[in-house]
């Protein structure tokens, strides 16, 4: 090949390579822009929402006033027309031809008392409505919020459900994850959004073979409870899938839904600072509504690497470390292996033994130091000599957060918050 050839050759594979490179950078421009597109669309439902609310409150307040008149006039009428039956009927007998109203003594008779009654059902029935449009528009005051499980939110609401589950026949499985860590909310309005989810659910179910899998879990990852309620159904019908948030949107008009329940639920997931979500499950499989709720573990969970070489204590530290849910932890067993994982591993925190074979806590350290990329990482020491020569000399490079062995797991608990909060 000539020189010219082989310049030619180069070019041109620098010229593919910058095509490549060009196409992964309009793709991932590409991604950003649908994420960015989804974003806006979720931030328009929101203030919709947020719009609707406000007006929904006006309106609830405007009926509640004349919808309590008619409430409390309806039996006041009832009583009424019981004392003047005798009268009616009297007159009736002696003038058979007279009409009240447009209507014969006999017929008034047998219906009035029926249709006082169907009033009063109606106007019960308006004020249901208007108590749910003020949950709907409640939004982000729910009154009162004490720490909970959501676990224990499940079990009553299927308490309360039960009497409908039942009726339809419909198999109900429990998948709930043990130890979640606690929300801040409010138990009756979180009863309610899963009693909402699955009543609906169970709505939507309309053959002998009916089942909804209720599952609870947490993500390490956002530090939130999700709650995933999944039914086989006839799934959500596509006409409304986009709206049925929304107040009034409803296809059981006949069976007596008003459309509310999604919004109430809706609102009431966000103020608990939640999301909430479904997804179909193909053609005519259901469809599985998710709730996710932050927990008070608002922080990304912390990487923390563990070095120690006795096994035993690895064990009680990792138990220890497992419980509250928010660390994610991997382990070395000696410094070689500390400093090989801390080449491609960047934890948040250190759990470094002193005393170790082949390289120990103190030559990590000085690693640590000669490492620009590690300098943000905290180290917590732990030793079974206090007083020992090498932590002065940690000391001197800085590494000054000792625990002594045997652990106490408090004291542990307390070192590692603390560390990771300073960052
Ligand atoms: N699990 C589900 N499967 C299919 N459709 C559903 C499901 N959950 C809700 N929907 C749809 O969403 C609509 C709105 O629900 P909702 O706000 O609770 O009002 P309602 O139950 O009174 O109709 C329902 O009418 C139904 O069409
Ligand atoms: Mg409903």
């Amino acid at each position: 090949m000539t020189e010219n050839e082989l310049d030619r050759e180069h070019l041109a594979q620098q010229l593919a390579e910058a095509c490549a490179e060009n196409r992964r950078f309009e793709s991932r421009v590409r991604n950003t822009e649908i994420a960015l597109r989804e974003a806006e669309q979720r931030l328009q439902q929101a203030q919709k929402m947020e719009t609707l609310g406000t007006l929904v409150a006006g309106v609830a307040h405007e009926i509640n006033n004349p919808i309590n008149l008619i409430l409390y006039n309806l039996p006041l009428l009832q009583k009424i027309w019981a004392d003047l039956l005798p009268a009616m009927i009297g007159l009736a007998e002696s003038a058979p031809e007279r009409k009240f109203g447009g209507f014969s003594g006999d017929f008034l008779k047998d219906n009035l008392a029926q249709l006082i009654a169907d009033m009063e059902m109606a106007a019960n029935r308006v004020t249901k409505i208007v108590a749910d449009l003020k949950n709907f528009s409640r939004q982000s005051n729910i009154a009162e919020k004490h720490l909970l499980n959501i676990n224990t939110a499940v079990k009553n609401a299927l308490r309360l459900a039960q009497t409908t589950l039942r009726k339809v026949a419909i198999g109900v499985r429990l998948d709930l994850a043990p130890d979640l860590p606690e929300i801040e909310g409010n138990l009756q309005s979180i009863e309610q959004v899963i009693l909402n989810i699955v009543i609906n659910a169970a709505q939507a179910i309309d053959h002998a073979r009916g089942e909804i899998l209720i599952q609870t879990g947490f993500s390490l990852k956002d530090g939130r409870v999700h709650l995933r309620v999944t039914d086989n159904g006839r799934g959500v019908s596509p006409a409304l899938a986009d709206r049925i948030f929304l107040p009034f949107v409803t296809d059981k008009q006949a069976q007596g839904g008003t459309g509310l329940g999604l919004s109430v639920t809706y609102s009431i997931v966000q103020a608990h600072g939640g999301e909430i979500f479904f997804e179909k499950r193909g053609e005519g499989s259901g469809t599985a509504f998710t709730v996710q709720l932050p927990t008070l573990l608002k922080r990304q969970a912390a990487k923390i690497l563990l070095v120690d070489d006795d096994p035993m204590v690895r064990q009680i530290l990792k138990e220890a470390l497992a419980i509250p849910r928010c660390y994610l932890l991997e382990e070395a067993a000696n410094g070689i292996e500390a400093s090989i994982r801390l080449g491609t591993y960047r934890p948040e925190l250190l759990i470094l033994d002193v005393f170790m074979p082949e390289m120990d806590g103190v030559e990590v350290c000085r690693s640590i130091k000669a490492e620009p990329a590690l300098a943000g990482m905290k180290v917590i020491i732990t030793t079974g000599f206090p007083g020992h020569p090498k932590l002065d000399e940690l000391a001197a490079l800085g590494f000054t957060t000792v625990l002594t062995k045997p652990f106490n797991i408090p004291d542990l608990f307390r070192t590692v918050e603390q560390l990771l909060a300073e960052r």
